[in-house]
């Protein structure tokens, strides 16, 4: 019998990207599935500013318990459903591989170290899990080489948790609700890749919550339950603006996508107002950005920015390039040095840029102070790739995890 040091480790990491909804999944009509109660689009962010690393290994050697270490801190998966549902699906796909080709060492019987970092501060308030379940799943399917499609594995990483489906592919995608009580059907596709409309650029503005929000599944529990305004929003609004942003897509309409996107998220937002308790995610900050966005626009006679907000304070602001003074610049003008993180690889435009595009006599003044006393980091980043397999593995050959 061969001796532990002697065992193989197997080894794959990816890297998966953020992604920003601009039509919002809020709500499940099957819990432990994760299906959802409409659909959903989002555009996947760079990963030069946002992203995942992971490295799935699997080994012989490695203690009969799988184990997932994020951000250098071990994580306890083995209370976590979530994650556990994603990994027997995967074994199960892997032991199918193995059962039609007897050569294959049997990878689905060995236990899995998982080590994941990502490259932004938790404490950034981004939502992290959805780079995370899709750099999960990509890895352990790059791991058990399975030939499954990002379509197909969105059914999987969609467990771990419903935003993540659409990190398993880049550009433009869409998580569509599906119809079959088994999930089957609840899959993500990509609607235009990256380079159909390379030029989109988003704006995140991170704004300081004082406290916790409702965690997102608990919250759209809530607004399922209690909100009169979210069956409407799911059966009627969302397929119509599902069908006009995507022509918006294709067509690279800007003002078209931006206006959808805009009232979508407020429109999210109303049905967590609405819900009983209510539920604040936006607070004076957000509201400031909001009325920022639409000053611009007025002040530049044309639809030039769009503003969207998850379940938290942060605004995201999606914008062309070809616009970045008027959008960015302005932002730039407001904040001056009371936000950090402006520099990074879609910086260069702006780095020589001093005055505001939109005069500032165009912006409530209280908005400008709003936003000077409540941004505290700015993200400047725009559309970009799926996963991308990578050598830098965060496991050793021999299987013991890597220390930056
Ligand atoms: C507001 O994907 O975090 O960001 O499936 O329960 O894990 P779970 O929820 P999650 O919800 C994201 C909600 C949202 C909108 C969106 O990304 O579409």
């Amino acid at each position: 019998m061969a001796t532990a040091s002697s065992q193989p480790v197997y080894r794959a990491t990816t890297t998966a990207p953020v992604n920003i909804a601009v039509i919002k999944y809020w709500g499940k009509r099957d819990t432990t599935l994760n299906l959802p109660t409409n659909s959903s689009l989002s555009v996947t962010l760079s990963q030069r500013s946002l992203r995942t690393l992971t490295t799935a290994s699997a080994s012989a050697k490695y203690p009969a318990e799988d184990t997932l270490n994020l951000n250098g801190k071990p994580q306890d998966i083995q209370s976590s459903k979530r994650t556990l549902a994603c990994l027997s699906n995967l074994r199960a796909l892997r032991k199918s591989l193995e059962d039609a080709d007897a050569s294959l060492p049997k990878l689905s019987t060995l236990p899995l170290r998982i080590v994941s970092e990502n490259n932004f501060p938790t404490a950034a308030g981004l939502a992290s899990s959805a780079a995370g379940f899709a750099a999960l799943v990509r890895a352990i399917a790059n791991l058990y080489q399975l030939p499954q499609s990002p379509r197909e594995l969105s059914r999987i990483a969609r467990q771990g948790s419903g935003s993540a489906c659409r990190s398993l592919m880049g550009g433009y995608v869409a998580w569509r609700t599906g119809e079959q009580a088994d999930g089957s059907d609840s899959l993500a596709e990509e609607v235009a890749p990256a380079s159909h409309w390379p030029e989109m650029r988003a704006l995140i503005l991170v704004v300081s919550a004082e406290k916790k929000d409702v965690p997102s599944t608990e919250g759209m529990q809530t607004t399922v339950a209690t909100s009169d305004l979210f069956a409407t929003r799911a059966q009627t609004v969302v397929p119509e603006r599902m069908d006009a942003i995507e022509v918006a897509i294709r067509d690279r309409d800007f003002p078209k996508f931006a206006e959808i996107t805009m009232r979508d998220s407020n429109t999210f937002h109303a049905t967590c107002l609405d819900s009983w308790p209510p539920i604040f995610y936006m607070n004076d900050v957000s509201r400031a950005a909001v009325r920022l966005v639409h000053d611009i626009n007025r002040a530049v006679g044309r639809t030039v920015a769009a503003y969207t907000f998850d379940a938290g304070p942060n605004a995201v602001i999606y914008y062309e390039e070809k616009d970045s003074e008027l959008v960015a610049g302005t932002v730039k003008a407001i904040l001056g040095a009371s936000a950090s993180g402006w520099e990074g690889p879609f910086y260069e435009v702006l780095a020589n840029v001093t005055v505001p595009g939109v005069s500032l006599d165009n912006i409530d003044s209280r908005v400008l102070d709003v936003l000077k006393g409540g941004v505290s980091r700015v993200i400047l980043t725009g559309v970009g790739e799926g996963p991308v397999t990578v050598e830098d593995h965060l496991v050793t050959e021999t299987g013991e995890i890597v220390t930056k």
